[in-house]
């Protein structure tokens, strides 16, 4: 878990329901809860044991009334229990509370059951955070007339008394702004693939992270594409328009804003990245007047055009932009592009520095994206072309960042890794060894157990990501010396050599590193490597352990099942 995940404050929802409206009205708090940062917990009040009330700290009940003033039913055992005469007056001391009910001010008995509990709640010593909230039925907008106010002071008073951990703020609904430090080429000029190092600062934003975490990056599009897209669709860029997220968690009565166009299109709609799906041919359609445009388009979004479709849209890379462009006449409104449009989706990159080592500071290692379809279109990724491009220190190459957990977590120091990492699968690895090497280099630290490196890429000349910095830490004794770096150069050679031949090669070690509790990490793609060196690791068993290949197996599947071999892979 993240610095900012085990920060985040334990919220329970309890709610009565009879006929599930407390039921929804629990369940989006909880979803709210969740985007606020905090650990929501949602149940009814009778799945709950109440007698472990006074070791929570933050609750929020939401009950209906039901019958004549009575209880819903899966209330009433924890009701039963608190009203309990033999209670202390302090049993809920120091429980942040806060109770809204739903009912129907057409009964006599209005919101009865939500009034008597914000009073045992109090009479047992909790503590309000604000004042209950009553729902009505009789109201033309029903119970979300008062609900909708009362939860924004509700997150307003919370905020106030729980305050976010420093970067805690930071995530896909707000990205932090990070200046680009560095951004430089690691891959000789004349090789065929750009992979930078990027290098951006985290500045007061408070953002954390360990190694193994992901840097996500929400890419900014090409300003042409965003041009010649609001030209196509003639959308006015300066309009302003309203918007209110789809999700109701995320809808508080505040969240409605108002946006220009261009600013909504450009943060939103993918407009020369990834191809668009079926839907989108069938708004087209829908739109255009043209008799044979309207008919090709109805074929691409029929069961029988799929193959078609395939081969024009998502094989040659055709972007929304290309697509309206050669269906000129299709012009849908904003409404229907808002839902057929590609949603512009962040990227994620291993983080590869160690904020021990960089505090402040986050590295990334991308691969610039750039091939040719098969009609010889030539495509250039969304993220990293817009990335290769931005000039360090100049004020506008601003990165829109937050930190994910990834799925990896370098163990404790005395225990051995084995770091599989081609291309930048390996970009995770340097962070790893980074944070083992400033930490032994701290008074007093624990020894390091030497790791494995295993590296592989094109050509040792042109794309040895890193080199001298693994060679460092093999002279440090963080990699192993001699074998801890292991390297295959796929073309530096007549035969092709890749990291699972040297997995192979190198099993003496591997198995011996294993036998001293190692934990294995492989990282990049997920084309086919993964289970290269998945096979690769079962003959290491078989060769140096005896074992059958159903024996090997089995091995494997137990060092995955307790953590000790570890895939991230992406395509
Ligand atoms: C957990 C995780 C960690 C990651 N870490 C890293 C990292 O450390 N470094 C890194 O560089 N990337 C990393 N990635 C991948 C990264 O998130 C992006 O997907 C990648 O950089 C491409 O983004 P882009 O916007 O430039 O390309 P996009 O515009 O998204 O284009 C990529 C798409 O183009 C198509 N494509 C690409 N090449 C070809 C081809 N040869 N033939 C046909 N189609 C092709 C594929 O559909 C591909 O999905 C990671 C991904 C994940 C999920
Ligand atoms: C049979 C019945 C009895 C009700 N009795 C009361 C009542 O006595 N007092 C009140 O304020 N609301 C009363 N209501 C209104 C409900 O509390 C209200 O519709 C609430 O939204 C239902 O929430 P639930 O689906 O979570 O039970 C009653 C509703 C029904 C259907």
């Amino acid at each position: 878990m993240t610095g900012e995940q085990s920060e985040r404050i334990p919220l329970l929802v309890l709610f009565g329901s009879q006929t599930g409206s407390a039921q929804d009205v629990a369940e989006r708090i909880g979803r709210e809860a969740k985007l606020r940062q905090y650990a929501p917990r949602v149940m009814a009040m009778d799945a709950f044991d109440v007698r472990l009330l006074p070791e929570e700290s933050l609750v929020i009940f939401v009950t209906s009334t039901t019958g004549q003033g009575e209880l819903p039913s899966n209330m009433k055992q924890s009701w039963r229990f608190l009203l309990r005469k033999n209670l202390p007056a302090d049993s809920l001391a120091g429980l942040a509370h806060a109770v809204f009910g739903l009912g129907d001010s057409g009964y006599v008995q209005y919101n009865v059951v939500a009034k008597k509990l914000t009073r045992r709640l109090a009479a047992l010593g909790g503590r309000a955070v604000i004042e209950q909230g009553l729902g009505d039925d009789q109201h033309p907008h029903g119970y979300e007339a008062a609900l909708d106010p009362w939860l924004a002071c509700l997150w307003a008073a919370l905020r106030t008394e729980y305050p976010l951990p420093p970067g805690a703020g930071y995530g896909p609904w707000r990205p932090y702004m990070a200046r680009v430090l560095k951004n430089e080429r690691i891959t000789a000029e004349d090789h065929f693939q750009d992979t930078r190092h990027i290098e951006v600062d985290l500045g007061d934003s408070g953002l954390a992270y360990q190694p193994g975490d992901l840097l996500a990056v929400f890419p900014q599009q090409r300003e042409s594409a965003l041009q010649d897209f609001l030209h196509r669709t003639r959308l006015d860029p300066d309009d302003w328009v309203r918007i209110q997220p789809a999700d109701p968690a995320a809808r508080v009565a505040s969240a409605d804003v108002e946006v220009r166009v261009a600013a909504l299109v450009a943060g939103v709609m993918d407009v020369a990245g990834a191809s668009p799906r079926r839907f989108f041919f069938e708004v087209l359609r829908c739109f255009t007047r043209d008799r044979a445009q309207a008919e090709r388009l109805a074929y691409f979004a029929s069961p029988a055009g799929r193959e078609d479709l395939s081969k024009y849209n998502e094989r040659e890379g055709r972007t929304a932009l290309e697509v309206l462009q050669d269906f000129e006449d299709a012009t849908p409104p904003l409404e229907w592009l808002l839902q057929a449009m590609p949603r512009l989706k962040p990227r994620y990159f291993s983080i590869a520095s160690s904020p021990r080592a960089h505090p402040g500071q986050a590295h990334i290692t991308a691969a610039v994206v750039e091939y040719a379809t098969p009609h010889r279109r030539r495509k250039l990724g969304v993220a990293t072309s817009w990335l290769a491009g931005l000039q360090p220190g100049s004020p506008e190459a601003r990165v829109p960042v937050w930190v994910e957990p990834g799925v990896m977590r370098p163990p404790d120091s005395d225990r051995p890794m084995v770091l599989i990492g081609p291309g930048t699968g390996v970009a995770p690895f340097r962070a790893f060894l980074e944070d083992r090497l400033a930490a032994s280099a701290q008074e007093g630290a624990a020894p390091v157990a030497p790791s494995y490196l295993y590296f592989g890429c094109r050509n040792e000349a042109k794309d040895f990501y890193y080199r001298s910095f693994w060679e460092l830490s093999q002279r440090s004794g963080v990699l192993a010396d001699p074998g801890g770096l292991v390297t295959a150069f796929s073309r530096d050679q007549a035969s092709k050599v890749y990291v699972s031949h040297r997995v192979r090669e190198t099993s003496a070690q591997l198995w011996a590193a294993l036998q001293q509790g190692a934990v294995v990490f492989v990282c990049g793609s997920a084309k086919k490597m993964p289970q290269d060196i998945a096979a690769a690791f079962e003959r290491v068993c078989m060769q140096e352990g005896g074992m059958t290949k159903a024996e090997a197996a089995k091995y494997m599947k137990q060092l995955e099942m307790k953590g000790r071999y570890i895939v991230e892979a992406w395509s």
